[in-house]
């Protein structure tokens, strides 16, 4: 088939007890035509409140503003009300693919969703053709009613690392959530006024990460359905319900020496492939595919210095980016290559999963170069993965009533 003998020798390294699907060569060109990626529609928003409890509602939806010249990142950072690192759970998308379900949303009706997935995962399997050595990732997957499920799977120890960021790593972690605060405000053209003493200009109150707004939409690749869920960090001007109007938020380090951000002014009606250059290739798929997997329009880089001041902001459109990438020498990435990946990795589970046993829990690895390896879960991981709570699988125990009847 079309990924078996594109990459022979890689393949050998794979181990021989599991199913394997080699790895795609990135500087091939997909064979055959690109499995077409349809534009997401929006199933419905939730949010997160501070106690971290999910609302069907859009009180955590946030408004953009122009952030201020100069803002500091590392404001505020002793008030961060920070959420824990847990083991990741699809719970939260299960609830509110019930409820669309449930209100047999028109756009369920066109035919059998294939893969329920949060946006974060889908994002590592798409740019996995593009992945750097370190860059390896694990997902637990039950297949359940012909419908795939996706959850990250992170070791104990890999839980533990995040919990326990280096307080520099840590730091950094914050200036990202930090440029959220400037961009965004309560309500729609409203700029944010100081809330404590000695608040900068702009600053949009606390950073809390249990607090997130979240979109669930409907989309397609190739013959494969999919509702995937994700953060949606702002949306411009006013919420339409859908996903025109949502943007994506995001930081980029520019190392520089420290007179440069005088100097950075000069650039700013330099094009947008000189900011690419220092967005970096790789980064900048991540920004892509994340964006575009839940059809966020826009994408506003903030570009900091080492110490956390935002020297310059650029908007991008997503889909421009890939055009702006494409034959840029040897790191230049091509989302059709994402895609065919993509199908043929979903292609490829369906085709081993088919018709086993719905309780089953499946470890899908991922190593950079080489490819996928597909196992079934022993018992005691298994146990692991439920972690004592009322699941079959990973799935909650009342999710699987409601569908498998
Ligand atoms: P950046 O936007 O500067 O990367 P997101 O951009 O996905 O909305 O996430 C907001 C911020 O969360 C990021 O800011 C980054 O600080 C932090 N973050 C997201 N994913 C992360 C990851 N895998 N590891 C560390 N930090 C992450
Ligand atoms: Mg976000
Ligand atoms: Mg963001």
């Amino acid at each position: 088939s079309e990924v078996d003998d594109t990459v022979a020798s890689p393949a050998k390294r794979l181990r021989h007890d599991t199913q394997q699907l080699a790895y795609p060569s990135p500087t091939s060109a997909p064979r055959g035509p690109t499995p077409p990626f349809q534009q997401p529609t929006q199933l419905i928003s939730f949010s997160y409140t501070p106690e971290r409890v999910l609302e069907f509602d859009d009180s955590a939806l946030r408004y953009f503003v122009q952030p201020p010249n100069g803002a500091q990142l590392g404001h505020a950072y002793e008030r961060w009300n920070r959420r824990p690192e847990s083991r990741p759970r699809i719970d939260g998308l299960l609830r509110a693919f019930s409820t669309v379900r449930a209100k047999s949303h028109p756009a369920l009706a066109s035919g059998p969703v294939g893969v329920v997935s949060w946006r974060g995962v889908m994002t590592r399997i798409l740019t996995a053709p593009y992945a750097e050595e370190r860059d390896g990732w694990e997902l637990n997957v039950m297949s359940v009613g012909g419908v795939l499920y996706f959850e990250e799977f992170l070791s104990e120890a890999r839980l533990e690392d995040k919990n326990n960021l280096e307080p520099r790593q840590r730091r950094q972690t914050y200036f990202g959530y930090a440029f959220e605060s400037y961009c965004t405000a309560d309500k729609p053209g409203v700029p944010n006024v100081p809330q404590h003493p000695g608040d900068p200009p702009g600053w949009g109150g606390d950073v809390d990460t249990n607090v997130q707004w979240c979109s669930v939409v409907r989309t397609k690749l190739g013959d494969t359905r999919m509702v995937i869920g994700g953060e949606v960090d702002c949306v411009r001007d006013k919420y339409t319900g859908t996903t025109d109007t949502f943007v994506e938020l995001k930081t980029s380090l520019v190392i520089r020496g420290p007179q440069d951000s005088v100097k950075f002014e000069k650039y700013s009606e330099c094009i947008a492939r000189l900011l690419l250059l220092m967005i970096g290739y790789r980064k900048l798929l991540k920004f892509y595919m994340q964006s575009f997997l839940l059809g966020v329009p826009e994408i506003l880089v903030g570009f900091r210095t080492p110490s956390g001041q935002v020297t310059t902001t650029q908007t991008f459109k997503t889909v421009e980016i890939p055009r702006l990438v494409r034959g840029k020498g040897p790191h230049a990435w091509d989302p059709s290559v994402c895609f065919a990946w993509g199908d043929a990795f979903l292609e490829f589970l369906k085709t081993q999963i088919r018709d086993k046993e719905e309780r089953t829990v499946w470890r899908v690895a991922f190593r950079p170069k080489v490819g996928v390896e597909l196992r079934v879960l022993d018992d005691k991981e298994v146990e692991g993965v439920v972690a004592g709570e009322e699941r079959v699988g990973f799935l909650p125990q009342w999710y699987w009533d409601e569908v498998v009847t």
